[in-house]
């Protein structure tokens, strides 16, 4: 299959940050060739995209699926009062069929927003519906089941014994990891510190190496949950995590809010890489990153919007948009300049995600996971004189997302969905919520 993208503005993102005016041709899952008035023959497909602006697919890296059906059920609380009355309870009721409409919402809302790949984390039970999601609907994804074998106030649904945890997981992997050829791969997912015991943490550590896998968890994304972890292991968090062998370079962490000195030059020495959730961390008022610090240290940082229910949206314009304008009243105007968040949106995840060499830019020879924006209307105009990431990062929102190509396959066309049936999927998600919702009060009336 041949596709070929003519006549627009091709904002690479490669290390010499080129835009160019021209075509862009893809063959099967790649980009073959970026070039001014290609000439070519046996082309399977035309996109006449004059006028409009592609870009490398955004790389969200954390993101909770199973959660996209909680959207709306757990506001205005913060941390640990959110997980525990509302998201752990909510994610004990799900079943196969809620996990999958979940994760078909979730990801329908990505695609619709311009967000090909994702690293995201699933709930304890059914993880195996989130990757028949992630497989039918072509996204891009690194995921795992959640991993809970301790903690207070968790429902007994969620709370599962280390060695059921370690062999569910395990049988994931080995099923689901590097599913169509590396489109889908498996890590382990420790939830947090305090919902794990060290034991699973170290075997984690173990069959992760072992895998070659990447571990994603939560780390120091709460003032509370941090003073737990302390409590419990007598560290700060991040220290626990080197201390027990667990910060290397294929060690995802989501947040890191509050960080001290020695957190951050262990994060930097052992080459962990961060995931910045500005949204979540303002709506859970968990407190705002010290990302320019980090960047500054040199530490791989990327975006996430974790999940629905505490964001509440999964798009990445949101997420840049606040990831520069929260740190301007504390660093001056100039820092988190658009060209530093939409580095972080794209080639900052593919690094993140380990896969480099392969997403994150619009170069020859790396997968085709391309976004068309057509950025032709009131809110991003005018065009004239000012610079392309500017408008994509300040101005330009989710609709202005046309078109969305993960792999070399069209995904959405003009916003039409290719993969998912939008219509089932919303009716679908209504069902499940409704459904997970008296699953709860049943229970309730038991306690
Ligand atoms: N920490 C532990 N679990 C979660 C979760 O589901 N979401 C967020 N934001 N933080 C967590
Ligand atoms: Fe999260």
């Amino acid at each position: 299959m041949k596709i070929l993208i003519k006549n627009t503005e091709i904002i690479t993102m490669n290390d010499e940050n080129d835009i160019v005016f021209g075509d862009l041709l893809i063959e099967n899952d790649r980009i073959a060739k970026i070039g001014k008035d290609l000439q070519l023959h046996d082309i399977d497909k035309i996109i006449d995209a004059k006028g409009k602006t592609v870009i490398p697919g955004f790389v969200q890296t954390h993101i909770h699926l199973c959660q996209s059906l909680f959207r709306g059920q757990g506001d205005d609380l913060e941390l640990l009062d959110w997980l525990k009355k509302r998201i752990w309870p909510l994610e004990a009721a799900h079943d196969p069929e809620s996990v999958y409409y979940s994760a078909m919402l979730g990801i329908g809302e990505l695609i619709q927003s311009g967000t090909t790949s994702i690293v995201d984390m699933e709930t304890v039970h059914h993880t195996e519906s989130a990757f028949q999601a992630m497989a039918e609907s072509g996204i891009r994804a690194i995921s795992g089941k959640v991993m809970m074998d301790l903690g207070v106030e968790v429902p007994a649904r969620l709370l599962e014994s280390t060695e059921d945890s370690l062999q569910e997981s395990v049988n994931l992997l080995e099923k689901w990891h590097n599913f169509d050829q590396g489109r889908i791969q498996y890590a382990f997912c420790p939830r947090f510190v305090i919902s794990c015991t060290e034991n699973l943490l170290t075997e984690v550590r173990d069959l992760a190496s072992y895998y070659r896998v990447n571990v994603h968890t939560h780390a120091s994304e709460n003032l509370d949950e941090i003073k737990l972890v302390e409590q419990e292991r007598g560290m700060r968090n991040i220290v626990y995590l080197d201390h027990i062998g667990l910060a290397s370079p294929n060690l995802i962490l989501a947040h890191c809010v509050w960080l001290n000195e020695e957190e951050k030059k262990i994060i930097k020495e052992r080459g962990i890489k961060v995931s910045h959730c500005p949204g979540s961390n303002l709506k859970l008022a968990s407190g705002i990153a010290e990302v320019p610090d980090l960047l500054s240290r040199e530490i791989p940082m990327s975006l996430g919007a974790d999940g629905a229910p505490c964001n509440n949206n999964l798009d990445m314009f949101n997420e840049m948009r606040l990831a520069s304008i929260i740190q301007k009243s504390f660093h001056g105007p100039t820092i988190m300049s658009a060209q530093t968040v939409f580095r972080m949106a794209t080639i900052g995840g593919a690094k993140a995600m380990g896969l480099d060499q392969d997403i994150g830019s619009l170069e020859e020879g790396k997968k085709a996971d391309i976004v068309i924006l057509n950025m032709n209307d009131f809110h991003v105009y005018p065009s004239f004189g000012v610079d392309p990431i500017s408008r994509i990062v300040y101005s330009a929102t989710r609709a202005d997302v046309e078109t969305t190509i993960i792999n070399g396959s069209i995904v959405m066309e003009n916003r039409i969905m290719k993969t998912i049936d939008k219509s089932i999927i919303l009716r679908e998600a209504n069902q499940s919520i409704k459904r997970l919702l008296k699953r709860i009060a049943r229970l309730e009336k038991f306690n």
